[in-house]
């Protein structure tokens, strides 16, 4: 079996991020999102994998990943020159398809339990297709399945306007040969995309064998600032205490990780959380369900129920940072001049709460 991870698109509602990156590179837990999908893969024994990338954030992706060989997989790029959709992605994998069944992965989907077990039921059982669901209260904003009752799919329909089940269709497929055919004769939808959902309903009209798998662990579809704090919650919470670092007057409660180089000085870091490479935090507090990546610095400051990406400083700021997702090369401080003046250059889109 071979995998394909959709690792392209536009990532239009994680602006400003990703106008300079890749959304599946979005860290959770100090990790892109996008690694988890690949590590899942491998622990399913899948290694011969395709990663689809687009032109904007193909490079960086490329240069996250190289050969795959940090996760003991072989990864071969497909660049799609325009988003025209998920099943648009398999279309122009088929060359590194070939006729083997396949699983197709999303790079911003998030997996905690990974998919060994709905990857060994697709194996045992002669299947064109298997989908996997998760219960929501409000799936509108997903692709939606309908069951006839025998574990058979009989409908799915993208992004419903009317609620039609509770059962989302996550982003991870397994697929045999037929859906070759499929992808090859769905026209686009109204977006302009060829649906990954049309796909699977022209296998359910063709009668073949479309199943699904119910899942009970936890997934999340990253595309959002508050999905993008749930993963690294889910993380978090199941991560075992590390000291890599160095601590100086400094109190670690509950469960921290503190990778190579981070230092803490006359802070209290209350855990889950974990502090990056070259961190430093000083005269700080950090909450839980905090990620800090590396070469930051959060001093005089607070912080919990947040990520911080790659070498960003946040200084001096006398009050506490919360439910917050801040990007590269951030600089926060206190401004010079008046106690009550508050001074911003934020890009576009930038979201401030005060
Ligand atoms: O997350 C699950 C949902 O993913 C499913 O329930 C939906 O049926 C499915 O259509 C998809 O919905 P989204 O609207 O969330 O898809 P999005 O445009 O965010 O794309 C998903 C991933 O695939 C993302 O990592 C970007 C990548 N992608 C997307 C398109 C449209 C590509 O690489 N190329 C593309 O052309």
């Amino acid at each position: 079996m071979k995998g394909l991870v959709l690792s392209g698109g536009k990532g239009t509602r994680l602006r400003p991020l990703t106008y300079t990156g890749a959304k599946q590179l979005v860290p959770v837990a100090n990790k892109p999102v996008l690694f988890y999908a690949l590590e899942d893969l491998v622990e399913a024994g899948v290694t011969e994998i395709g990663i689809v990338i687009s032109p904007e954030t193909g490079d960086q992706v490329q240069h996250e990943v190289g050969d795959g060989s940090q996760f003991g997989a072989r990864i071969t790029y497909i660049p799609q020159a325009q988003p025209l959709g998920i099943a648009h992605g398999i279309k122009i994998a088929q060359e590194f398809l070939g006729g083997d069944p396949f699983i197709l992965f999303l790079g911003d989907n998030f997996i905690r339990g990974g998919i060994v077990a709905q990857v060994d039921a697709f194996r045992k059982e002669a299947m064109d297709a298997q989908i996997i669901l998760y219960e929501m209260q409000d799936p509108s904003s997903m692709g939606v399945a309908v069951m006839n009752g025998d574990g058979r799919v009989q409908k799915v329909v993208e992004k419903p306007k009317q609620f039609i089940s509770p059962y989302a269709v996550i982003g991870i497929y397994m697929f045999g040969p037929a859906v070759f055919d499929a992808v090859n004769n769905i026209k686009p939808s109204a977006r302009g995309e060829l649906e990954i959902t049309d796909t699977i309903q022209y296998l359910v009209d063709k009668g073949l064998n479309v199943r699904a798998h119910n899942l009970t662990d936890a997934w999340v579809d990253t595309g959002r600032i508050g999905d993008m704090l749930e993963a690294n919650r889910l993380v978090l919470e199941v991560m075992q205490a590390q000291n890599h670092g160095t601590l100086e007057n400094s109190v670690l409660e509950g469960r921290v990780i503190l990778e190579e180089g981070a230092r803490v000085i006359n802070s209290k870091i209350r855990g889950p959380a974990i502090i990056g490479k070259r961190t430093l935090v000083q005269d700080a507090f950090v909450g839980p369900y905090t990620s800090i990546h590396h070469d930051c610095t959060v001093r005089n400051c607070e912080i919990e129920h947040s990520i911080v990406l790659e070498n960003s400083h946040l200084e001096d700021l006398h009050t506490r940072v919360a439910d917050s997702l801040i990007g590269r090369n951030v600089h926060i401080q206190r401004a010079d001049g008046h106690a009550q003046t508050i001074r911003f250059m934020l890009g576009d889109y930038s979201n401030v709460g005060i």
